[in-house]
């Protein structure tokens, strides 16, 4: 195995095995509460999902967030996400390529294109890697691997820090990702990893061409707590610790790009669990709603497990949207029934 598929594989394994949420800090979910609607004048078998991401026509306005790929058990995984995700009509995304852009054998792990011929499907490379001599030609090559209609880099600078093998050299990023958004020939989005994105970063990004945000807010999956199990470096394992509660919370993220952006595409991720959740995140400014790690370990138990799962959550979301009388996506995104606690 490459480095960087051993990496991925050590990822899983501890994404399933240890305690790797944010601790002290919350997605700020939490904070909002949805305002019942008791007499909601609607039929609860035509409250739909039905929205527009980018110009397609989507069942869901739910997300796979990007994960895996470049091991046999990531092939696996993304197999089994990817014919969920047909099923049911979710956008998908892959982790990220690079493992099979410089290791081809690896690339059948990606090609999720076979199994879900009508979804959108988002290709994912690390934008950090712009500054070690990735160019537009790899990142077309990371789509053309994935099958892919959008590509989206990562911002994980705090990761690259506490990853042993890090690529710490963020200067100069922007005009780098700016080139790859005017050269490619779809869509080019930006996410973090679980820190969040703010809104002057949103701004700077969109003015730079990102067609889209997922701005991966805090309150999840913490990449310190992940990093702080691997490699043998005792001071770096440590200081990691003191990453448990850093980054920006989810629903603040949401609200402060949407505010900066009215008419950006932007998707809220970031530690939801539920079809609640993914409704204040729509509520609150998203176009679409990511799960990541929630749907790991599902997706590698069995099929059934996670097509219970995607089920729930869109029963969920449904649920919500009847519970306070909005029939549409576009309802839910513009209800005033979106209640900040006290
Ligand atoms: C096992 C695993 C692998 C991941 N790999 C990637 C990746 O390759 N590229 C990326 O942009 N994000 C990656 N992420 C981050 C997720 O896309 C997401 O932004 C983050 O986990 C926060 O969402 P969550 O709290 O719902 O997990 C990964 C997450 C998990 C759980």
């Amino acid at each position: 195995m490459s480095h960087t598929s051993e990496r991925k594989a050590e990822h899983i394994r501890l994404c399933l095995e240890e305690q790797v949420n944010a601790e002290g800090i919350r997605t700020g979910f939490e904070q909002y509460r949805f305002r019942h609607q008791a007499l909601p004048e609607l039929d609860f078998a035509e409250v739909h999902l039905k929205t527009v991401f980018l110009g397609a026509s989507l069942r869901t306005p739910l997300l796979i967030s990007s994960m895996t790929g470049g091991s046999k058990l990531a092939g696996e995984i993304n197999a089994r996400l990817a014919e969920a995700a047909e099923r049911r009509g979710w956008t998908l995304a892959v982790g990220s390529v690079r493992a099979a852009v410089e290791h081809g054998e690896l690339a059948s792990t990606f090609n999720v294109r076979r199994l879900a011929p009508s979804i959108p499907i988002i290709a994912n490379l690390g934008a950090v890697q712009l500054n070690y001599g990735y160019g537009p030609d790899d990142c077309r090559r990371a789509v053309e691997i994935v099958g892919a209609d959008m590509l989206v880099l990562h911002l994980n600078s705090l990761q690259e820090v506490f990853q042993p093998e890090g690529n710490t050299n963020f200067s100069g990023l922007l005009s780098r990702i700016e080139r790859v958004c005017r050269e490619l020939p779809i869509p080019v989005g930006i996410k973090e990893v679980g820190w969040g994105i703010d809104g002057v970063t949103a701004r700077r990004l969109r003015e730079a061409g990102a067609a889209f945000v997922d701005v991966a807010g805090a309150g999840g999956t913490s990449w310190s707590q992940v990093e702080k199990f691997r490699g043998s470096d005792a001071v770096r394992r440590a200081a990691a610790e003191a990453f448990a509660d850093w980054g920006i919370p989810t629903a603040e993220c949401i609200r402060e790009v949407r505010a900066v952006l009215p008419d950006a595409a932007l998707i809220g991720s970031g530690g939801l669990n539920t079809g609640v959740d993914a409704a204040k995140a729509l509520a609150l400014g998203a176009d679409l709603a990511g799960f990541g790690r929630a749907l790991l370990e599902p997706a590698v138990h069995s099929e059934e497990r996670l097509d219970m799962l995607l089920e729930r959550v869109e029963l969920e979301l449904r649920t919500a949207m009847f519970g306070i009388g909005a029939g549409s996506i576009g309802e839910l995104k513009n209800t005033s029934r979106l209640i900040r606690r006290e």
